[in-house]
C-alpha cells in the first residue's frame, strides 16, 4: 500500500511536468492550454497522494521509508514496457519535455524537501540506513544529470553543425539556381 501511495506521488507530479512542457514545444496555444488544464488536474492528483504519504511518514517512518527508498532506487515511468520507450525518451529528454535533470530538480528533490526527508530525526535501524542510501542516490543521481547534460549539449552541437552544413549546401544550390536564372 505504501509503496503504491509513494510511487504515485512522484508520478503524478512527473505526469504534471510532462504534460505542461508538452505543451510549451507545441507551439499551438490551444493544445497549450489544453495541456495546461491535464497538468492542473495532474497536480491536484499528485497532491492528494503526495499528503496521504506524508501521513504514513507519521504514523509509520521506517516502514514508509523503506517503501520510498525501493520506489526511488527502482523508479520508471509508466509506458516504459511500450515499445520504442528507449528511443521515445530520447526525442522526449533532448526536446526538453522530460529528462532526469526536471527529474531529480522538480520531481524527486520537491517532493523529498516537502517530506523533510533529511531533516527528521524519527528514522531508526534500517530506516535510518535506507535514508542514508537516499542521500547517496541523490549524490548518484546527480552524476548522471551531469553526464546527461554534456551528451545532450553535444548531441545539439552535431545537430547545430549538420544543420549549418546543410544550410550552406542549400545556399550554394540556390545561388547557382539564382545564377542560373540572371543569365
Ligand atoms: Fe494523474
Amino acid at each position: 500500500m505504501t509503496d503504491s501511495v509513494i510511487y504515485v506521488s512522484f508520478q503524478e507530479l512527473a505526469t504534471r511536468i510532462f504534460h505542461r512542457n508538452t505543451g510549451k514545444v507545441c507551439n499551438d496555444p490551444i493544445a497549450d492550454q489544453l495541456m495546461a488544464r491535464i497538468s492542473a488536474d495532474e497536480n491536484l492528483h499528485m497532491i492528494f497522494y503526495r499528503d496521504v504519504a506524508e501521513a504514513a511518514f507519521d504514523v509509520a517512518p521506517n516502514q514508509t521509508m523503506a517503501s520510498l527508498q525501493l520506489i526511488l532506487r527502482n523508479f520508471r515511468m509508466p509506458g516504459f514496457a511500450v515499445p520504442g520507450f528507449r528511443r521515445k525518451a530520447v526525442i522526449i529528454a533532448v526536446g526538453g519535455v522530460y529528462d532526469i535533470r526536471i527529474h531529480l530538480d522538480e520531481v524527486v528533490k520537491p517532493i523529498l524537501k516537502k517530506w523533510r526527508i533529511f531533516e527528521r530525526e524519527d528514522f531508526t535501524g534500517e530506516g535510518a540506513r535506507l535514508r542514508d542510501d537516499l542521500g547517496a542516490l541523490i549524490d548518484e543521481l546527480e552524476i548522471e544529470c551531469d553526464k546527461f547534460e554534456q551528451s545532450k549539449s553535444r548531441y545539439l552541437e552535431r545537430q547545430a553543425r549538420r544543420t549549418d552544413h546543410n544550410l550552406a549546401r542549400k545556399v550554394l544550390t540556390t545561388e547557382g539556381t539564382l545564377g542560373m536564372s540572371r543569365r
